[in-house]
């Protein structure tokens, strides 16, 4: 008996160090090309007035028995802000093409009623309106993404709602404000200029969509410093003709273009599916790699700057409604399998951090693929809110560039990559790698190697469950959430995860990024940067590449030289940078009009044509040291404005000190 124990033991040991030799899976996660930050508007939610989103699910009134902050239930917010949700979208969905903003404004007993007749032809009565939804912006600490009326509203009425919200002048816009009880402007940053124009939106083709936002962007005003982010209505999932159309016709005007693409499965059930339905989500999930990567490739023709947004607006699975629930209302459970399609949908967009800037899962609460389900008091969170709680370390993270070469999870006659991955470094210089596995019964180990990053140790979490239709109901809220993971071994610089089937992990890693020198030796450096200024009224900075400057000189930051604000001219500076830290450094460059920024020799920000005051950003690896630095600039009328600022990884976002990182060489 004794023999038989140390046979099995034996045997098992051996097989589980065959199964750690056996490696199929390898990935590279190169921490020396690190060039994107993951902008955490990834992480953004989307509400709608359907079904129980805005009613009951977030909104309950000031008199209601729920425990609530002026009418908007606590138990949800704080559930909301653990997931550092950075946005919201509101009021919808084909619901914001029938929404007349003027009417969820002023006393709740006056607003007028209306019909949804998108979502159920319920009586929507206005309660919630244009106040209560910043007020719940505010309790989440998120910024607005508001989607205003093209498809039944006009110009006006949409010209109007921006004024009401963002202007501080005298008008009648902003007395009306006031007279709601809202002295100061709000700021709304994000703006969709309507919403699936395609279909629900207004059944519009592409040119005359086109037309339309363009006319209607055209009286939709910044205000004050606030710069309105205005977003086009992008296409329907694989429909790249609207891409190519929009983009070529609005261009620069617009901040981001949306894609709507769901997991489509109106015929199944949420929970009651066997192998089959688990394989057809992750292949249908998959697909949006391949969305993302043409609609990509569509707009770097006419952006190749990437400076135009993709924003995934709507996203998530959708499937038959729950029995017994109104067909209208889209209220559907959230298992396993939805934990998957968020951590595969987060890893593609994070993957894509160069162009997908912003996307919002449909929808927030009580509808379609939610973070939270409500039933009265009660509040339950979904495996696809772990994940999003799991994957929050990777807000404004940077990106680590990497590939992935996985074996095949074949089902029926089909197949899908088995694994999906994503990592970052966050400003603590932490490395995160999430991993999906989704087949639905092999185990897979993974290898990592890891680039340009010496890892120490590490701790991880999963999320994850026996059966594949696991869920959280009311009955067991927390049958399914977080757990610790430890199934994974740093080796020699190499993470090796064993994965079980069907989960989510994010590893933890601590370490430093290994350093190399890329700073240059000066021979006698000396404050202050060459300038070349071109007397001239240009639209953009190739113009005056090669003329002769009208005036030179040295200045000891990145301005105009005093006494030139008003003049149309073109700038050239160039010099070195000193870097005091070796580090991962951020650079910002606002301008009005055009700007570039070069660092050794390598375009980090390219911010041309003309334009009012517009940020970018762009990221570098930079060594202590010298570096070559180059900004372009000019000035064409109207206002004026030109500031860099630069952000080391460990500390924050500070003006470049002119005196200390500005030289040029003493001929
Ligand atoms: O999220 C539900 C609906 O799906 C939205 O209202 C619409 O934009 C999309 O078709």
């Amino acid at each position: 008996m004794k023999k038989l124990l140390l046979i099995t033991t034996a045997t098992l040991l051996l097989s589980l160090g065959t199964l750690w030799a056996q490696i199929t899976n390898t990935a590279t996660i190169d921490a020396t090309k690190i060039d994107q930050k993951i902008n955490r508007l990834i992480y953004s939610q989307f509400s709608e007035h359907l079904g129980n989103c805005i009613y009951d699910g977030m909104w309950v009134g000031e008199n209601s028995t729920i425990p609530n902050k002026n009418g908007i239930r606590t138990d949800v917010m704080e559930a909301l802000k653990k997931i550092q949700v950075p946005s919201m979208r509101w009021p919808g969905g084909c619901f914001a093409d029938e929404y007349h903003w003027m009417d969820g404004i002023g006393p709740k007993a006056d607003r007028p009623k209306m019909i949804n007749t998108n979502w159920g032809g319920v009586t929507e009565d206005n309660s919630f309106g244009t106040h209560e939804f910043m007020e719940l912006c505010s309790q989440i600490g998120c910024e607005p993404y508001i989607s205003g009326n093209l498809g039944s509203g006009t110009v006006q009425e949409m010209s109007q709602w921006v004024e009401y919200l963002n202007s501080d002048n005298e008008s009648p816009m902003t007395t009306l404000r006031k007279a709601n009880g809202r002295e100061k402007s709000w700021g709304v940053k994000y703006w969709g200029v309507g919403n699936e124009s395609w279909g629900c939106g207004g059944r519009m083709k592409p040119q005359y969509y086109s037309d339309q936002a363009l006319h209607y962007s055209n009286f939709l005003r910044s205000y004050g410093s606030n710069r309105l982010n205005m977003i086009a209505v992008g296409p329907n999932g694989d429909d790249y003709n609207w891409t190519d159309v929009v983009m070529k016709e609005l261009g620069s005007n617009f901040w981001g273009l949306s894609l709507h693409y769901y997991t489509w499965m109106t015929g199944s059930s949420a929970t009651d599916f066997k192998e089959d339905g688990w394989f057809e989500v992750m292949k249908k999930t998959s697909l949006m790699e391949e969305i993302v990567s043409k609609h990509s490739a569509i707009m770097d023709k006419y952006d190749p700057a990437k400076n135009i947004a993709l924003v995934v607006d709507e996203w998530g699975t959708w499937y038959q409604v729950e029995p017994g629930t109104n067909p209208g209302f889209l209220f559907q459970q959230n298992s396993l399998r939805d934990a998957l399609v968020a951590g595969i949908n987060l890893n593609i967009f994070q993957n894509h951090a160069d162009r997908v800037k912003m996307a919002a899962i449909a929808q927030v609460v009580n509808v379609l693929q939610s973070m939270i389900l409500t039933k009265g008091d009660k509040m339950l969170l979904t495996p696809t809110y772990h994940v999003f709680d799991m994957y929050k370390v990777h807000q404004d993270a940077y990106l680590v560039p990497s590939t992935l070469e996985c074996d095949k999870y074949s089902y029926g006659g089909d197949s899908v990559p088995s694994l999906s991955l994503s990592g970052s470094i966050d400003k603590t210089g932490k490395m995160h790698i999430s991993v999906c596995n989704l087949h639905a019964t092999e185990t897979k180990m993974l290898t990592c190697h890891l680039k340009g990053y010496k890892p120490s140790k590490g701790s991880g979490q999963i999320v994850t469950a026996n059966s594949l239709n696991a869920y959280n109901s009311f009955e067991k809220p927390d049958a399914l959430g977080l757990q610790p993971f430890s199934a994974f071994k740093i080796n020699n610089g190499q993470l090796v995860i064993e994965m079980p089937p069907h989960s989510v992990v994010t590893i933890e890693l601590e370490g430093e990024l290994e350093t190399y020198d890329n700073s240059i030796q000066l021979k006698n450096p000396v404050p202050g940067l060459n300038y070349e200024l071109f007397d001239g009224s240009f639209t953009n900075l190739t113009e005056f590449i090669n003329m002769k400057p009208s005036e030179t000189g040295l200045t000891s930051q990145i301005d105009f030289p005093i006494g030139k604000k008003t003049m149309n001219v073109g700038l050239n500076f160039e010099g070195y940078i000193k870097i005091e830290h070796t580090g991962m450094y951020n650079f910002y460059l606002s301008s009005d009009d055009g700007s570039n920024l070069v660092i050794d020799g390598k375009t980090i920000i390219e911010n041309d044509g003309r334009h009012a005051v517009i940020e970018r950003e762009g990221l570098i690896f930079l060594h202590k040291g010298f570096h070559p630095i180059k900004v372009g600039f000019f000035q064409a009328g109207g206002g004026y404005m030109l500031r860099l600022e630069m952000e080391e990884l460990k500390s924050g976002k500070r003006e470049v000190p002119s005196e200390k990182n500005f030289w040029h060489e003493k001929q």
